[in-house]
């Protein structure tokens, strides 16, 4: 380099410092009405808070604003729109692909985690929610007053991303996705402005936040949902097969499984040499039994099994793995991680088992496979929601995990280049929105199908100048 090339990128340097810096203070300035804490890259708690459930893909915010009330979202939406910056929600941190943090580095992330209120109603079954509250917090309040929402089995994942993108777990096949017990919501819009949305108000939002609503359209600060009591006892099911049994074990789950009593919801996982079922029904287990009967005489003979009459509380804790107070208090688990999302409307054939056990086997990084048995109330369509994937039999997630970054590329190509094949071979062109993959092809049609037209002239009409952005969005022009 000359000695002109080095002035030059000197000056170029002290300019960029100095726009850096007077970014930094216009920001700070524009944020000091903001009674949540707001806390900038030079504060040295930021590196820790910035680490989200996945860490292989890791982005840096500009600030990260903790919004202690509706107030401080409209007024972080209306700096980031003043100083032209990129802006995006975080509820529970477990976007596959670390959205929380915009996808992308320098935005404001407006953080939600004390946004959390709940408040219930018995009398009426509704509870008031706000969106910075974690999955555990929920169920724990919930079953306290006696009732549960449908939601996912890690308590960590806030209910802000969850249950806008659909939200599957183990009461699903009898109450639906938590997207689908959305009863109204509360959003700050792209001016600024606190929307309440519900299928008679700004029902064109009611439909694209129920399903599609993930970052897309404002940050969601609270939503009303529907809320079901919760059976006196419920009955958690382990189930552990030969894994030489596989292929008669999927017969049975292909065969009965779309039949199944809507009480019960079936997992299926298979990993190296492991093949089990974990499930759960609403009820006690001598009706657990009955209702598995057919199923279990069609199924190989189970190497062992267990069916745990409990609370359902407590069947919340044994899903998660983790102890009851932790499920009450959450908190991450950070690892490297990637996965692949299927959907299957008819059984997988022979043929496709063999494929995906052959990968687990050869894999290189640490690879499992978990069969959801959807059906009964997901598959309930419901014009009023964005939800396109209502004809499914099981979901598949092929997740990916190692310890170390010099892995990730290894890692990450082997279950993408197996993920694209054994999609175009075996399953439905579609895929869970929720299991969100920057790596998925035409990701627009897997996700939103038919709607994904109408989800984008929503987007035009409430942000056409696309302030809630991040690489798979929903965008102003298709
Ligand atoms: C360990 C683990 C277990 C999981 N288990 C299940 C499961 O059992 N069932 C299931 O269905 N899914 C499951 N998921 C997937 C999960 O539902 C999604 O990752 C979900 O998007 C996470 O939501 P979040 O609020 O925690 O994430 P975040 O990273 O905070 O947000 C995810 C996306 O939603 C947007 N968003 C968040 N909050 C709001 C808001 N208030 N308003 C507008 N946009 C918002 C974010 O900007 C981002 O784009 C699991 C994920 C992980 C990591
Ligand atoms: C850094 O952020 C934390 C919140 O995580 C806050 O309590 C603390 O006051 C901040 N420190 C400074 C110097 O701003
Ligand atoms: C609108 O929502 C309310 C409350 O859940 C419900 O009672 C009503 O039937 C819904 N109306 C339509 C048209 O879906």
């Amino acid at each position: 380099m000359n000695k002109l090339n080095i002035i030059l990128l000197l000056l170029w340097y002290i300019l960029l410092i100095n726009l850096v810096n007077v970014n930094a203070s216009a920001l700070t300035s524009c944020l000091a009405p903001v009674k949540g804490q707001t806390v900038y890259p030079n504060n040295n708690t930021f590196s820790t808070l910035i680490v989200d459930e996945n860490i292989y893909v890791s982005y840096t915010p500009s600030v990260l604003v903790y919004a202690a009330n509706n107030n401080d979202v409209q007024t972080s939406v209306n700096c980031a729109v003043k100083l032209k910056m990129g802006i995006t929600a975080r509820s529970g941190g477990h976007s596959y692909e670390n959205y929380g943090l915009g996808g992308r580095n320098n935005v404001m992330v407006v953080d939600l985690t004390n946004i959390n209120e709940i408040t219930i109603d018995s009398k009426s079954q509704t509870a008031k929610i706000g969106a910075g509250n974690k999955l555990g917090v929920i169920y724990d309040k919930l079953s306290q007053a006696g009732f549960l929402i449908p939601a996912g089995t890690c308590p960590s994942v806030g209910i802000g991303g969850h249950s806008l993108g659909g939200g599957f777990g183990m009461a699903s096949r009898k109450y639906g996705f938590a997207s689908d017990n959305i009863i109204s919501m509360e959003m700050v819009d792209a001016n600024g402005n606190l929307l309440k949305i519900d299928n008679k108000t700004n029902s064109d939002l009611f439909f694209a936040l129920r399903g599609a609503g993930g970052g897309s359209y404002g940050i969601v600060t609270s939503f009303v949902f529907r809320i079901h009591p919760t059976p006196p006892q419920v009955t958690s099911m382990t189930l552990q097969f030969d894994i030489n049994q596989v292929h008669q074990l999927f017969n049975a789950y292909n065969e009965v499984g779309p039949s199944l009593d809507n009480n019960i919801v079936l997992s299926l996982s298979l990993d190296t040499g492991i093949l089990s079922i974990e499930g759960l029904y609403l009820g006690s287990s001598k009706n657990a039994k009955n209702a598995m009967n057919t199923f279990l005489s069609k199924a190989p003979k189970p190497t062992s099994s267990e069916f745990k009459q409990q609370t359902f509380f407590d069947s919340v804790v044994k899903f998660s793995y983790l102890s009851s107070n932790e499920v009450k208090n959450p908190k991450h688990h950070p690892y490297f991680f990637k996965a692949k999302s299927f959907l299957v409307n008819k059984g997988l054939t022979s043929q496709a088992i063999d494929s995906i056990v052959d990968f687990l086997k050869n894999a290189n990084c640490n690879g499992f496979a978990l069969f959801d048995l959807f059906g009964g109330a997901t598959n309930i369509v419901d014009d009023t929601s964005s939800f396109i994937h209502r004809d499914v039999l099981y979901g598949i997630q092929l997740l990916s995990s190692w310890e170390t970054k010099d892995q990730s590329n290894k890692c990450v190509k082997e279950l993408n280049d197996f993920g694209k094949e054994f999609q175009s071979k075996f399953t439905s062109y579609f895929s869970y929105q929720n299991y969100i993959d920057r790596d998925l092809d035409d990701w627009q049609t897997r996700y939103y199908g038919h709607n994904f037209k109408r989800l984008v002239e929503i987007k035009s009409k409430y942000d056409p100048n696309n302030l809630f952005n991040f690489p798979q969005s929903i965008p102003v022009k298709v």
